[in-house]
C-alpha cells in the first residue's frame, strides 16, 4: 500500500495505537524541557516580562502547546505560581500521571488565550509531505508505512502546495526534495489565532529559505536513537521546520541561543576564587553553569529555531 509521507505519519503518530498516544517523547529523546529545569525557569522569567506587559492581567495563561509528559507546564507553575495564573498543557496523548493538579490538561488549546504559549517541539511533528523535483515538475513521494521504502507518485497539482513551494522551498535541481510546510503554517496560524493578547513562540530544529537541506530532513526517533523514518507506529517520524514560513515575516525569528541569553541564561562559569572560599556553592554554579552551557550550545539545543510573535 503506497501513501503519501503527510498521510502515513499521521497515521503512525497520531492513528490508531499510533507512536504518539502510546509512548511519551522523553522515553525517546532528549528535549530542551528535559535537558535542564532551568529551561521552564527562562520561560517563567518570559512569562513574567509578557505579564508585566499586559499590566498584570486579571488571568494569565501559560499553554504548554505539544506538551508531552507536561514538564515544562509542571515547571513553570512551580516557578511562576500565584493565583492569577492558569496553566495548560496541550496534547493529544492522554494525562499523564503525576502532574500537578494545577496544570489543566487539554486536547485543543483554550479558544482565548492572554499570555503566553510555547510550543517547544510541537510543529516538527505536524505530518508534511514530500516531493521530488522531476523534469516534468514536482512529485509527491509516497511510501510503504510498512517497510518505509518510497516511490515517486503523481505530479503535485494543488495550488496552495505548488505556491508554498515557490514561495517557500524552491527545488533547484532534478531529484531536489522538499518537505512541504504548508500543514505547519496553518498549525501556527490557528495557535496565534486563539491568542487575545500576549506571546506565542515556537521552538524547533528549522531552517530558513536561504539554506533549505537539498534532500529535506525527515528521521525517525526510538529510544534515544536516530533510526530509518519508517512511519509503521514504531517510532517518532520528525522532518525540520521552515520557520520563516510559519512566521511570514512577522515576529521575531532568532536562535534559542539568544533568546535564553537575553533571559538571562550564558553559561559562564563561576569565578574560581568561590572554590575556596565556598567549595559546595562553586559546584553548584558549575553545575548550573554547564546545564546553561548545553541549553545554549549553538551546534545542539541553542541551535534551535526560536519564533516569538506578539499580539
Ligand atoms: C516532540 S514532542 C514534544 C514534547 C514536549 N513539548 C517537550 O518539549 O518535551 C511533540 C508532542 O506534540 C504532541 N502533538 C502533536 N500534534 C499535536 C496537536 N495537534 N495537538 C496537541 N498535541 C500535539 C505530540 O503528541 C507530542 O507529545
Amino acid at each position: 500500500m503506497w501513501v503519501s509521507w503527510r498521510a502515513a505519519t499521521h497515521r503512525a503518530l497520531y492513528g490508531d495505537g499510533g507512536f504518539y498516544l502510546k509512548e511519551r517523547p522523553s522515553a525517546h529523546f532528549r528535549t530542551s524541557v528535559h535537558a535542564s529545569p532551568l529551561f521552564a525557569e527562562a520561560v517563567a522569567r518570559l512569562l513574567a516580562r509578557v505579564d508585566a506587559d499586559l499590566g498584570h492581567p486579571e488571568r494569565l495563561d501559560f499553554v504548554d502547546m505539544g506538551a508531552g509528559d507536561g514538564r515544562l507546564a509542571a515547571g513553570v507553575l512551580a516557578a511562576f505560581g500565584g493565583e492569577r495564573l492558569r496553566v495548560v498543557a496541550v496534547d493529544l496523548a492522554p494525562r499523564p500521571g503525576g502532574l500537578p493538579p494545577g496544570v489543566e490538561w487539554a486536547s485543543e488549546p483554550p479558544g482565548e488565550i492572554t499570555g503566553l504559549v510555547v510550543a517547544n517541539e510541537w510543529l516538527d511533528n505536524v505530518p508534511v509531505d514530500v516531493v521530488e523535483q522531476t523534469p516534468d515538475g514536482p512529485c509527491l513521494v509516497e511510501v510503504d508505512p510498512e517497510t518505509g521504502s518510497e516511490r515517486l507518485g503523481p505530479p503535485l497539482t494543488d495550488p496552495a502546495d505548488l505556491a508554498w513551494l515557490a514561495a517557500w522551498w524552491p527545488l533547484p535541481r532534478v531529484g531536489s526534495r522538499a518537505e512541504i510546510g504548508r500543514p505547519r503554517d496553518e498549525a501556527w496560524n490557528s495557535l496565534l489565532a486563539r491568542l487575545s493578547r500576549g506571546m506565542c513562540v515556537a521552538v524547533d530544529y528549522s531552517h530558513v529559505l536561504a539554506d533549505r537541506p537539498d534532500q529535506g530532513t525527515l528521521t525517525g526517533y526510538r529510544d534515544g536513537h536516530a533510526v530509518p523514518p519508517v512511519p509503521d507506529g514504531t517510532c517518532d517520524i520528525t522532518a525540520h521546520v521552515a520557520l520563516d514560513a510559519c512566521a511570514r515575516g512577522e515576529g521575531l525569528l532568532t536562535t534559542q541561543r539568544e533568546a535564553l541569553r537575553a533571559l538571562g541564561l550564558t553559561g559562564a562559569r563561576p569565578p574560581l576564587a568561590l572554590a575556596s572560599s565556598d567549595p559546595r556553592g562553586y559546584l553548584r554554579a558549575l553545575a548550573r553553569a554547564s546545564a546553561e552551557a548545553e541549553l545554549i550550545d549553538p551546534q545542539g539545543l541553542g541551535g534551535f529555531g526560536w519564533l516569538e510573535q506578539v499580539r
